[in-house]
């Protein structure tokens, strides 16, 4: 972890009082983007190339206790995991960050997922939401939701996203130091608003999100078009949620992440997240669409597809695609 991040964290933290308890715990949802969020301005404190909005997944999500300990322990999904293992790195080098502010002590991390672990099911959204959260109640910081969502952000930039329930923006910002680069939640009643988790793999995914974007950045020509449909993108689906206009959202949402994953395809070596299943499912969404069922798709970094419907349809979604699992995002 980079000295940048820990100005940065130090920053937000700055004139925060602190009333330590024994155990912090928290939740947060998973969040699946509409607009999705592929590329980043600035690798180090993860700013985004584009504002992205998504919404999140009510009770799926991450369930994280943090406390202080003799020795640091990393538990997931009851499982004690290795302190080298990449998840238990990955979270250890994230609470040193605010070593400069609560001192050099070891950790005692349980978390467990309700959802598939990093099979492009945001995961490390939900998981990096849930470790700041829990981490703000140990320590008794009281901070607000726009500055844990700048801290949740470094751990993974979707996770920006994840201290909200709703529909959410995340504002990619302009600032160098980062400090215009938060979630806000939009605010809706749309409570007809379904997603359906199609889960083709439990896989973990061959390449990170993290070097997947990167190696589209880098290499991808279609790349150069996508901070702009992005844009256009989500200025659509903020009408479409205000009107409740579900065509809208339903199209622009899929179109969104097809445009994404082209991106993907086009960058060197290709990045294919879509097992042969996926594209199966694809071809069914559209079959049974064309047939009049109003349903759309989104995809993320794996192999999963979360469909997009109402209330309305729910029944004969499921009917065509059983085992999948449906959310009602906003109660
Ligand atoms: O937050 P990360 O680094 O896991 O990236 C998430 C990227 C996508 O899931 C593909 C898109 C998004 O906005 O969630």
């Amino acid at each position: 972890m980079s000295e940048i991040q820990s100005q940065y964290v130090k920053k937000i933290l700055r004139g925060v009082g602190t009333a330590p308890v024994e155990c912090g715990e928290a939740f947060a949802p998973s969040n699946i983007a509409l607009c999705k969020y592929w590329g980043k301005r600035d690798p180090v404190l993860n700013l985004p190339v584009n504002s992205s909005l998504s919404v999140s997944l009510g009770k799926l999500g991450t369930r994280t206790a943090v406390r202080f300990a003799d020795r640091n322990r990393i538990e997931l999904n009851g499982k004690e995991v290795s302190p080298e293992d990449t998840f238990a790195v990955r979270i250890l080098e994230f609470l040193q960050l605010f070593f400069p502010m609560i001192g050099n002590v070891h950790f005692d991390v349980r978390t467990a997922n309700n959802i598939p672990t990093a099979a492009g099911l945001a995961s490390s959204a939900s998981g990096f939401a849930a470790l700041v959260l829990a981490l703000d109640n140990l320590m008794g910081w009281g901070l607000d939701r726009k500055q844990l969502s700048m801290l949740a952000r470094l751990g993974s930039g979707s996770a920006a996203r994840s201290v909200y329930d709703g529909f959410v923006c995340w504002h990619a910002g302009t600032r160098k130091d980062g400090r215009d680069s938060f979630a806000e939640p939009i605010s809706s009643d749309w409570k007809e608003f379904r997603i359906g988790i199609l889960e083709i793999s439990k896989d973990w995914k061959p390449v990170s999100s993290r070097a997947g974007m990167k190696r589209t950045v880098e290499t991808s020509e279609l790349y150069r078009s996508w901070p702009r449909q992005a844009a256009d993108d989500l200025e659509m689906l903020r009408l479409a949620i205000a009107d409740k206009d579900f065509p809208m959202l339903g199209k622009t949402a899929e179109n969104n992440a097809l445009a994404m994953h082209a991106t993907m395809l086009s960058a060197w070596p290709p990045l294919i997240y879509w097992q042969p299943e996926t594209i199966a499912q694809i071809h069914r969404v559209h079959q049974v669409r064309s047939e009049g069922l109003d349903v759309y798709l989104t995809i993320d970094a794996g192999p999963n597809l979360k469909l997009l419907f109402t209330e309305e349809t729910e029944k004969l979604v499921k009917s065509f695609f059983p085992g999948l699992q449906v959310i009602c995002p906003i109660d």
